[in-house]
């Protein structure tokens, strides 16, 4: 049986649809009854808490064998900081999968996890490594770059900029460069460690085969959608002052895209590792941007 957090997240879903193919058990934890519905055919079993709640989640990991930790928010709310959703939601994760005696804990971690890290993000996401490395149980931590596949919040935001004006802004220049990894690639990786035990007890950085900066995947993105609008550099300063006045855009009918702050500062950060190291790690050539963004961006 395989314990999922985050399963009605992007990533869960689309790990839940394999785990259904293979006929592999789930137990999945969901916040309320509306949020079930969404995995309810896909799950095995469904059992409700929160990870910032300990109590909510006594008991929810009895006979588990692997728990999956794939609950994750970019920005920070005064309900759900970083330091409740990372920190104090993976300490409460370990403890009740060591309550429980689950042997195996898998923990989605992101590209760029430091405790010395520019960001808060990246720091939180490092400290809750620390929980899962010291908790005595095997782990598999993965480190990937941007995932992307149908209905990611990465491409959500993108269709919602590009609806916006007669040109698409790229705060900073956007030459930082991503190296965006197809789900379904993340989904074999995961798969080869759930089938390989003498694959446990490390981190993984995952990306694609290519190192592609921001303004490269808007083209990619423009040239897939056949939208024509001119890129324009708008210093970052200006975009940070704009923030606040993103709620303009629904007074002209338009959705903004959800971008903290932060997320604007990480934009311009290199989020990178080898272009090989899927293929070294997990012995397969995942696709490039370009091969699979046409089938996702269908409706
Ligand atoms: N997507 C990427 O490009 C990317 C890249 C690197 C790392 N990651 C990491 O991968 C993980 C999954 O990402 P994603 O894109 O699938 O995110 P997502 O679509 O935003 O899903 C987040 C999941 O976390 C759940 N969640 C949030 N707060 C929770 C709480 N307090 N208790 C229980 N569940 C809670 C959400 O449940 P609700 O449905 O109830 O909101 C949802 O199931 C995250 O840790 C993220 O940081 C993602």
């Amino acid at each position: 049986m395989i314990f999922i957090a985050g399963a009605t997240g992007f990533v869960g879903t689309n790990l839940l649809e394999t785990l259904n193919k293979r006929e592999i058990r789930t137990r999945c934890l969901v916040r309320s009854e509306k949020k079930a519905e969404k995995i309810k055919k896909l799950a095995t079993e469904i059992v409700y808490g929160d990870i910032t709640d300990r109590e909510s989640l006594t008991n929810v990991m009895e006979g588990v064998d692997i728990a999956v930790h794939l609950v994750g928010i970019i920005r920070e709310t005064p309900k759900a900081t970083f330091q409740k959703v990372y920190i104090e939601g993976t300490e409460n994760l370990v403890e009740e999968a060591k309550t429980s005696g689950v042997k195996r804990f898998f923990y989605q971690s992101a590209l760029g996890a430091s405790l010395n890290a520019p960001f808060r993000y990246s720091r939180a996401k490092a400290e809750a490594e620390e929980i899962v490395k010291r908790s005595g149980l095997r782990y598999v931590i993965f480190r990937p770059s941007l995932i992307i596949g149908k209905e990611d919040g990465f491409t959500e935001n993108l269709k919602r900029l590009f609806s916006l004006g007669p040109f698409i802004p790229v705060p900073g220049g956007g030459k930082a460069k991503f190296q965006p990894i197809f789900i379904q690639d993340w989904v074999k990786c995961f798969m080869y460690i759930l089938e390989n035990e003498n694959a446990w007890d490390r981190i993984y950085e995952l990306g694609g085969p290519e190192h592609l900066s921001y303004r490269e995947i808007l083209n990619l993105y423009m040239t897939a959608m056949g939208i024509k609008k001119p890129l324009l550099n708008v210093p970052l300063t200006c975009v940070k002052a704009a923030l606040p006045m993103s709620f303009l855009t629904k007074v002209i009918g338009k959705v903004p895209p959800e971008v903290s702050v932060e997320q604007l500062n990480m934009l311009q950060v290199d989020n990178i590792t080898e272009p090989e190291a899927v293929e070294k790690l997990f012995g397969f050539k995942p696709k490039r941007l370009e091969e699979y963004i046409k089938d996702i961006l269908q409706t």
